[in-house]
C-alpha cells in the first residue's frame, strides 16, 4: 500500500453549502488557486448540475488551475453525470464523483428502494461516468451507518465497474473512531478487488469526530482524506484539512501528504475572511491562540524549550513565531523576554519595579500589549532619576460638586502635601501641583491619548510648561486619565529641578 495520503479538499461543494458561507466566483477562483498552492491533490469544485452559478463555476476553476485533479459532485443520475462532464471539459484532469445513499434509512426512507436495486443504480452510475472520464469516484452515501457487509458488496460492485476511488462517509457524523476505523479496515479485508481503488474517508463533525474518525480511517488503509479548510462545511462541518494534514505530519505513522504545511495559515484566513466565518481563537492549528501561550508556567517552559508545550513548529503552519501573551498570570521571565525583544534590558531592582506595575495593570487590562509594556519600561527607566515623584493622589469629583483634588509629591526626599480646586479633577489635581511647586508656571499643551481606545486602555498625556522663558515637556501614563496627566505635568516640573 503506497504510504501517500491523497488530499480531496471539498471547502468549495460540501463546505460552500453551508449557509452563510457561498462565494462568488472570482472568490472561488481565488481559493482553488490557493489550494493549489497548498498542494491539495483534488479540488471538489462544486456540483455543476444544482445550479448554473456551481456549473460555471466548476468550468472556471478548470481553466484557472492546472495541477490537482478537478472533481465536479453527482447523484448517480444520468442527467447529474451528464452535465458534471460537460462542466469539467476544461480540466486537465477530471474526475466525477457520483453516488447513492446506502445506509438503511436512506435506501428505504429517502431512495424508497432496496439493497439489491441501489447495487444496480450505483454500477449504471459508475459506468455512464466512466464514459465520459476515466477517473471515476463513488461515494456511499451514510456509509457510516450502512452495516459493513452491504456496504462491502456495494463497493465491491462499484470496483468492479470502473471506481477508481470509493469514499466511505460518515454523513451524519454518528461514527466513533474505533467503529469507523474498523469498517475501512473490513473493507480492505473483504472486498476482493479492494487493491484496484482507493478507499476515501468523509467525516462529518457532529460529535466532534471528524479529524479523529479520518485518521482512523487512514490508519486502517483508507489512502485519501475528503477535508475543507478551517472544516467548513454542513451543519457542525467536515475533516478539517489542517488537523489531519498536521496530525498526520506530528506523529511517525509511515504515511505522508504533500501539503505545503507552511501555506496553512494564510489558506485558512483566506477562507475566514471570504467565507465571513472566523474560526474559533482556540481552533486547532489555525486559532488565535493555538501557539500562546500565557500562563506564567507555560511560558516559563516555552521560554526554556519550545518543545514543552509545543508539539508543532509555529513555523510549519505559516505562524511566525509562537505569541507569549502576557497577562496577570504571566511571571516575570516572560515578561522580561518580551521586555528584551523590545530591545531594554531590565535587570533587579527596575525588573522588580516594572513587575509590580505590570501585575498591576495586567489586573485592569486583560492582556498588556507592546505598546503598554513601552510605556510601564520607560516610566520605570525615567523613575530612577525624577527629581519629583507623586506618591499620592486623590480626587473627588462629580455632579453638584466643586472639584477638589489632595496631592502627596516627594521632592527630593521631601514630601509635601496640597489640596487644590478646580474646573474639573485634572485642573483641580494641577492647582494643587503648582501651590507645592512654589514656582510660577504656565501650561502651554495638554494632549490626552488612548493607546487602543478601549475604556481599559492605557490614557496616555503630554504635556508642555513653561517656566522663567524655559519650555519643558512632560509625559505621563497610566489607566487612571487624572494620574497620568499629573504624572506629565511632575515628569515636567522635575525637568525644572534637574
Ligand atoms: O457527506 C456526504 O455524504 C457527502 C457526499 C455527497 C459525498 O458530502
Ligand atoms: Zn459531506
Amino acid at each position: 500500500m503506497s504510504n501517500k495520503v491523497f488530499i480531496f479538499d471539498t471547502t468549495l461543494r460540501d463546505g460552500e453549502q453551508a449557509p452563510g458561507n457561498q462565494l462568488n466566483m472570482v472568490e472561488k477562483i481565488e481559493v482553488a488557486k490557493a489550494l493549489e498552492e497548498l498542494g491539495v491533490d483534488i479540488i471538489e469544485a462544486g456540483f455543476p448540475i444544482s445550479s448554473p452559478e456551481d456549473f460555471k463555476s466548476v468550468e472556471e476553476i478548470s481553466k484557472a488551475v492546472s495541477r490537482p485533479i478537478i472533481c465536479g459532485l453527482t447523484r448517480a443520475v444520468k442527467k447529474d453525470i451528464e452535465v458534471a462532464a460537460d462542466a469539467l471539459k476544461f480540466a486537465k484532469r477530471a474526475r466525477i464523483h457520483t453516488g447513492i445513499g446506502t445506509s438503511f434509512y436512506h435506501i428505504n426512507y429517502k431512495l424508497k428502494s432496496n439493497q439489491d436495486e441501489i447495487i444496480l443504480r450505483a454500477i449504471d452510475a459508475v459506468k455512464y461516468a466512466k464514459s465520459f472520464v476515466e477517473d471515476v469516484e463513488f461515494y456511499c452515501e451514510d456509509a457510516g451507518r450502512t452495516e459493513n457487509e452491504y456496504l462491502a458488496r456495494v463497493v465491491e460492485a462499484v470496483i468492479k465497474a470502473g471506481a477508481t476511488v470509493v469514499n466511505i462517509p460518515d454523513t451524519t457524523g454518528y461514527c466513533l473512531p474505533h467503529e469507523y476505523g474498523a469498517k475501512i479496515k473490513y473493507l480492505i479485508d473483504n472486498v476482493s478487488n479492494v487493491d484496484r481503488a482507493i478507499l476515501s474517508t468523509h467525516c462529518h463533525n457532529d460529535l466532534g469526530m471528524a479529524t479523529a474518525n479520518s485518521i482512523s480511517g487512514v490508519l486502517n488503509g483508507a489512502r485519501q482524506v475528503e477535508v475543507t479548510m478551517n472544516g467548513v462545511g454542513e451543519r457542525a462541518g467536515n475533516t478539517a484539512l489542517e488537523e489531519v494534514v498536521m496530525a498526520i505530519k506530528s506523529h511517525k505513522l509511515g504515511i505522508h501528504t504533500d501539503i505545503v504545511s507552511p501555506k496553512i495559515l494564510n489558506t485558512s484566513r483566506l477562507i475566514q475572511r471570504l467565507m465571513k466565518s472566523p474560526v474559533q481563537a482556540n481552533k486547532a492549528i489555525v486559532g488565535k491562540n493555538a501557539f500562546s501561550h500565557s500562563s506564567g508556567i507555560h511560558q516559563d517552559g516555552v521560554l526554556k524549550m519550545r518543545e514543552n508545550y509545543e508539539i508543532i513548529d509555529p513555523k510549519d503552519v505559516g505562524v511566525e513565531e509562537s505569541s507569549i501573551v502576557l497577562t496577570a498570570r504571566s511571571g516575570r521571565a516572560a515578561l522580561k523576554h518580551r521586555v528584551t525583544l523590545l530591545g531594554y534590558e531590565l535587570k533587579g531592582e527596575e525588573l522588580d519595579k516594572t513587575y509590580e506595575e505590570f501585575l498591576k495593570l495586567a489586573d485592569k487590562k486583560k492582556e498588556i500589549n507592546d505598546e503598554d509594556l513601552l510605556v510601564l519600561v520607560g516610566k520605570e527607566i525615567r523613575r530612577g532619576d525624577k527629581a519629583i515623584q507623586l506618591e499620592a493622589l486623590q480626587v473627588i469629583c462629580g455632579k453638584s460638586m466643586i472639584p477638589t483634588a489632595t496631592v502627596s509629591l516627594n521632592i527630593k526626599g521631601e514630601v509635601k502635601t496640597e489640596t487644590g480646586l478646580g474646573d474639573g479633577p485634572v485642573d483641580a489635581a494641577f492647582s494643587a501641583v503648582k501651590k507645592i511647586f512654589l514656582k510660577p508656571i504656565t501650561l502651554n499643551d495638554f494632549l490626552i491619548q488612548g493607546f487602543d481606545g478601549g475604556s481599559e486602555a492605557f490614557g496616555k498625556v503630554n504635556v508642555t510648561v513653561e517656566c522663567e522663558n524655559k519650555t519643558y515637556y512632560g509625559f505621563g501614563a497610566d489607566t487612571d486619565i487624572v494620574t497620568a496627566s499629573v504624572e506629565s505635568l511632575v515628569d515636567a516640573l522635575s525637568k525644572i529641578l534637574e
